[in-house]
This record gives C-alpha cells, sequence and structure tokens, in this order.
C-alpha cells in the first residue's frame, strides 16, 4: 500500500512554517467533529499536530475523513496556517494544517484504554497492551532520557580510553547472593548454564588480560523478590579499571555522573561527592543509603542513660546494644492513634517496642517516664534540643536492628511531614565507603561476604581478618542518591593468598572454591594487575534522572512484581517434546 511520505514531522511545526504545503505521517491521537470544523490531531514521536477540516469548504474531504477513529495511522497533506485559538501549552500550538488531502494507511481496533498521558487505568491492563502503553508520549519521554544515557555512556568511557566488550550471557551457575536462573544444556543432558547476576569474574578475567580498562551496558538477571525498584533482568553500566586506587574509581565516576545530570537535567552537580563509613551512615542515618536532603539524624542516647533502671535499656547496655533515638519536629501533637500507627511501623522493621517523649502545649508526656530520672529525661530533651511541639521516638535494641529500625522511622517521619515533597529538587549524591568485609548468617552459621567474595580488605585490617572477621572493612563504595543505591563496586584481591584466606573464613572449602570460582582463581595466579570497579543500576538512574519511583516505567517491556511478563505471557510451560530434548523433567506439586 502506498503512502506519502512525511516532508516534516507533527511535531516539528512551527510558526516558521506557515504559507508551507507539508505531508505528516503519524497516529491519530483524537478527532473531534465540532460541525462547522473537523479538526484531527496527528501524533508522531516528537508532538502532535492539529489538522483542519472545513466541511462547507470541502465536503468531499470532509465525507473521505468519516471514517477516521483514534489510534489510526495516516498521512495528511496540507497548508500550515496560524490557528485562531491558540494553545500555547505545546510547542505546535500556533499553527494548524489545513487538510488537502490524506489517506488511512492503517486502520486500528478501538483501543482498550484512551492513549493519554496521565491515564488513570489498571497496571495490569497497561503492561497487556504494553505497545499501546509504549505510545504514550509520558513513557516514551523516559525512553528518551534512557536512549541519551546510553550515548553519554558510550562517549564518556570511550574518551576516557574503556573498551567495551561483551561477555556471555551463559555462563557457570556461581550462585552467591541472589539465585541463578537456569538454562538447561540440550548437547549435555543433566547440565546446566546459567544467566550472569552480574559479570563481575568476566570483567575481572578481562583485567587480567590486559585490557586495562572494560566497560559494558550489560543485561543481569537475578531470581530475587521484586519491589518497586527491583527487576529480575535488569541493566548495569559495568565498568572495570586496572592499576588503580580505590579514589581513582570514585574520581572517574564522579565525572560520569557530574556529566550525565549536566547533559540530561542542566543540573551542576558538585564534585567530589562527600564520603561516608558505612559506619556513620548507620548512626547517623540508619541506612547505608542514606537519604541527607534532609536532617533528622538519630542520636545516641546510650551515655546518658548508663546508670538506668528502666530495665529494657539496662538490658539492653548489657548486651552492648544501643539506645537511640531521633527528633520529629512538629509531630508533638501527634494522637495516640498516630503514635500506635508508629509503633506498628517500627514493629514490622523487628521493633520490640517505640518509646516516645511528647513536648505538647507546656507538657512533657511520655510511656517511660516513670522509668526515667528527671534528670535522665532531661539530658535526652536537651541532646535533641527538643522544643515544645516536638516528639522524640526511642528504639532500644542490638545495634545493627536498632538503627535500622529509627532509620525506617526517620523517612516515615519524612514521608508523613511532607519533607520529601519540599526537598523533591536536590540531588545528594554520596559515596558510602568502608563496609563490613562481612556479614553473620546466622541460619549457615557462617560469615558470607557483604559485596562478593572477590572484595579486598582494607590492607590496616588484614591483621584483624583471623582474631575478628567481623570488624573487617572492605574496600568497597556504593554510590547513593536521594537514598537510593544507585550502584556499588569494591577494589578486588589480586592477591592469591589473600583470596584463599577469604575463602577460608567464609567456610568455602579449596573444593568448593575450585569448583565455583576455579577460572578466577587460576587466572589471578598469571599475573592479576591491581583492579577494581562498579556497576551503576541503568535503570534506577533513569528512575531518578525522570523523578519516577516505579522501575516497570523505565523498562521497556518490563515484569510484574510476580515476575510476570503479562504481553506474551510468560513464564510459560513447555511441551514434553521439547522438555525431553532437553532431558529435564517437572515435578508435580
Ligand atoms: P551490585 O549487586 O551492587 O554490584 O549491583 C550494582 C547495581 O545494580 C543495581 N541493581 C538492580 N537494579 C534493578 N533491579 C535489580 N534486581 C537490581 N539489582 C542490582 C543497583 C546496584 O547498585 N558486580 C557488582 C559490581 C562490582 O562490584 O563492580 C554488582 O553487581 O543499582
Ligand atoms: P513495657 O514496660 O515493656 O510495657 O515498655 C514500656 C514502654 O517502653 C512502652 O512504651 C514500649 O513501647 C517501650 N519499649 C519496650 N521495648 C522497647 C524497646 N526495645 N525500645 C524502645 N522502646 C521500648
Amino acid at each position: 500500500m502506498s503512502f506519502v511520505k512525511r516532508t516534516i514531522k507533527c511535531g516539528e511545526l512551527r510558526r516558521e512554517n506557515i504559507g508551507q504545503k507539508v505531508s505528516l505521517n503519524g497516529w491519530v491521537a483524537v478527532r473531534r467533529d465540532l460541525g462547522g470544523l473537523i479538526f484531527i490531531d496527528l501524533r508522531d514521536r516528537w508532538g502532535i499536530a492539529q489538522i483542519v477540516i472545513h466541511p462547507e469548504e470541502s465536503p468531499v474531504l470532509a465525507e473521505r475523513a468519516k471514517p477516521i477513529r483514534s489510534e489510526f495511522v495516516m498521512w495528511a497533506t496540507g497548508t500550515v496556517r496560524e490557528r485562531e485559538s491558540k494553545n500555547m501549552k505545546i510547542p505546535t500550538g500556533e499553527v494548524e494544517v489545513l487538510l488537502e488531502d490524506f489517506g488511512i494507511i492503517n486502520p486500528s481496533e478501538l483501543p482498550p484504554f484512551e492513549i493519554l498521558n496521565d491515564l488513570d487505568v489498571n497496571e495490569e491492563l497497561r503492561l497487556k497492551y504494553r505497545y499501546l502503553d509504549l505510545r504514550r508520549p509520558y513513557l516514551q519521554e523516559k525512553f528518551l532520557i534512557r536512549n541519551k544515557l546510553y550515548q553519554i555512556v558510550h562517549k564518556y568511557f570511550y574518551e576516557n580510553d574503556f573498551v567495551e566488550i561483551e561477555t556471555p550471557v551463559l555462563m557457570k551457575s556461581t550462585p552467591e547472593g541472589a539465585r541463578d536462573f537456569l538454562v538447561p544444556s540440550r548437547i549435555h543432558k543433566g547440565k546446566f548454564y546459567a544467566l550472569p547476576q552480574s559479570p563481575q569474574i568476566y570483567k575481572q578475567i578481562l583485567m587480567v588480560s590486559g585490557f586495562d580498562r572494560y566497560v559494558q551496558i550489560v543485561k543481569c538477571f537475578r531470581d530475587e523478590d521484586l519491589r518497586s525498584d527491583r527487576q529480575p533482568e535488569f541493566t548495569q553500566i559495568d565498568c572495570e579499571m586496572s592499576f588503580v586506587e580505590q579514589d581513582d574509581i570514585l574520581t572517574m565516576f564522579e565525572g560520569f555522573l557530574k556529566l550525565v545530570w549536566k547533559d540530561i537535567l542542566n543540573q551542576d552537580v558538585q564534585i567530589p561527592f562527600q564520603r561516608m563509613p558505612y559506619k556513620e551512615a548507620m548512626e547517623r542515618y540508619g541506612s547505608d543509603k542514606p537519604d541527607t536532603r534532609f536532617g533528622m539524624e538519630i542520636e545516641t542516647l546510650n551515655d546518658l542513660l548508663t546508670n538506668s533502671e528502666f530495665q529494657v535499656f539496662s538490658q539492653t547496655l548489657a548486651d552492648g546494644g544501643i539506645i537511640g533515638g531521633l527528633k520529629a519536629n512538629g509531630c508533638g501533637a501527634y494522637s495516640r492513634k498516630q503514635l500506635d500507627n508508629l509503633t506498628e511501623f517500627a514493629k514490622k522493621y523487628g521493633a520490640k517496642g517505640l518509646a516516645y517523649i511528647k513536648l505538647n502545649e507546656g507538657q512533657i508526656s511520655s510511656p517511660i517516664a516513670k522509668f526515667l530520672s528527671d534528670t535522665e529525661m532531661q539530658s535526652i530533651i536537651d541532646k535533641f534540643d527538643a522544643k515544645d511541639g516536638d516528639l522524640i521516638l526511642i528504639i532500644s535494641d542490638k545495634w545493627t536492628r536498632a538503627y535500622t529500625i529509627l532509620g525506617a522511622l526517620r523517612l516515615e517521619i519524612a514521608r508523613l511531614q511532607g519533607i520529601f515533597d519540599a526537598v523533591k529538587d536536590k540531588y545528594n549524591f554520596l559515596w558510602v565507603v568502608d563496609f563490613p568485609l562481612f556479614e553473620y548468617d546466622e541460619e549457615d552459621n557462617r560469615y558470607v561476604a557483604m559485596h562478593h567474595p572477590f572484595t579486598s580488605p582494607k590492607l590496616e585490617d588484614l591483621e584483624i581478618l583471623d582474631e575478628n572477621p567481623g570488624k573487617a572493612r572492605a574496600i568497597a563504595h556504593d554510590i547513593v542518591l536521594n537514598g537510593v543505591e544507585i550502584g556499588g563496586g569494591s577494589v578486588r584481591i589480586h592477591d592469591n593468598a589473600v583470596q584463599q584466606k577469604m575463602f577460608s573464613l567464609m567456610s568455602i572449602g579449596p573444593e568448593e572454591a575450585k569448583d565455583k570460582f576455579g577460572h578466577l582463581l587460576d587466572a589471578l595466579k598469571y599475573g592479576a594487575p591491581p583492579h577494581g570497579g562498579i556497576a551503576l543500576g541503568l535503570d534506577r538512574m533513569v528512575m531518578l534522572l525522570t523523578g519516577i519511583d516505579n522501575i516497570r516505567d523505565v523498562i521497556a517491556f518490563p515484569k510484574t512484581t510476580s515476575g510476570l511478563s503479562l504481553m506474551d505471557n510468560c513464564p510459560s510451560a513447555v511441551d514434553t517434546k521439547q522438555l525431553t530434548e532437553l532431558g529435564v523433567g517437572v515435578l508435580q506439586k
């Protein structure tokens, strides 16, 4: 079927085009029949053009235009003229095209929802008809920004001598961290490939090979529970550098992020970014990814309560835990119900209780007042410099749990008090460094790597590795923006002896180490340079760049939170023949 090709894009029409004869191609956004006039809004990726027909002057054209409906694909030719009633809200709003000829290139069935920016239909329907959803300018904008980000990645890293190299999608299963997605091998029945959780091992091997600087925009796959900022397949900007120290990596990425924020948002972010040790992040913000756009910092109250007669506090102190609190400005008048809600909220994070001190209308009230001396009560109020109208929340527990609960309460209060709205235009980048090398896995009764098993301990902590592995810190770094972890990385171990020691501390025996990571361990024996790197979560960066809080809106064909793709209905059953060929059977539930 032939059609008249466009001479200009719908979204490009401007006042300068008045008087020109143009041809347009696009989708019908809406058709309005006002009797004396017919308007057709034609949409393409660049915007909307208004087309007009005068039925009295062009009765044949008007008759031919009768079948046109929303989402029909058409071409239209006409002359650009000034609009009588202008729409200054859109760039094409000063002009319109007086229709001279047109053709319907392809009709459309009635879509299940209107293609509107502020669409109010459930997400399941949108995901089922994702191709229509993606027609909405609201979503297309996100992908145009995503596309810009790809281009900046290629340019910046190319200019900085990084080499883009593709690593395999079918690899050896080395479950550590999340669960692997497995792919059965047909040729080697009973054996499986895994999809990469990240190209970590390959990129380290590329450093051994001498590529010196590697970058890849790469898909990663993790079979884990999904959330609003997590998908089972997501994209990383993955990098590795040789002959570097941590500082070199951080500096390289500060340059990159500064450029991205300038080019995409025209924002000047200050570098170097603030760097904060993990311990400080936890003690001040109750999080390893603190949102530093606002204060409301946590205070540790142990020193004020060393002789407390309140059993909950004295027991916590005897067990080596902490008593911490935060001040919620202007929440002193919170009702019983509001405080109960906060207590329930804290309990979801494992709190055994939530103590509070209310300063309201000249009164101080607190369920723990009867357990505290006047001096203790006053010292807490002084510590926070609390004034009438304020509320102090107190948690007493083990170190990590207490700070984590307080960190969650801090964010909840910020949400309730509208603080996020007040800071929404701020971009606070922060490096969190000096993470613990290990976490203790209570279930397995062993230490596991907090980042991954190839992360180097801090050199000054090498000597405490044996007697106190839980205290050793890693040369690891997370990049945090406004409370979201957008990337993480580390300096790696390039010394085989240190790597072996790490495995033994994690109770990974030589056999298991060889079986899982033998190829990396072997490679490290053949002249591994000092190296390190980082991976940024590209989808999360686009979320922050576009100011949205749902990762599905920045991925063209995302999965639901239960891992389904509603458009193509996967995962799906496969026929027995296919399974037999793969040597795979399915257990009946
Ligand atoms: P890490 O596991 O911290 O590091 O991942 C790096 C970044 O990837 C993003 N990310 C995700 N985004 C969306 N959905 C997910 N399920 C998801 N999981 C992670 C986050 C995270 O900060 N190989 C190391 C990097 C290194 O050490 O160089 C790694 O993968 O933004
Ligand atoms: P109880 O004596 O257990 O009734 O507790 C008295 C007050 O202390 C109540 O307001 C509890 O919510 C609070 N509380 C109990 N356990 C803790 C805890 N671990 N941290 C903070 N407050 C607590």
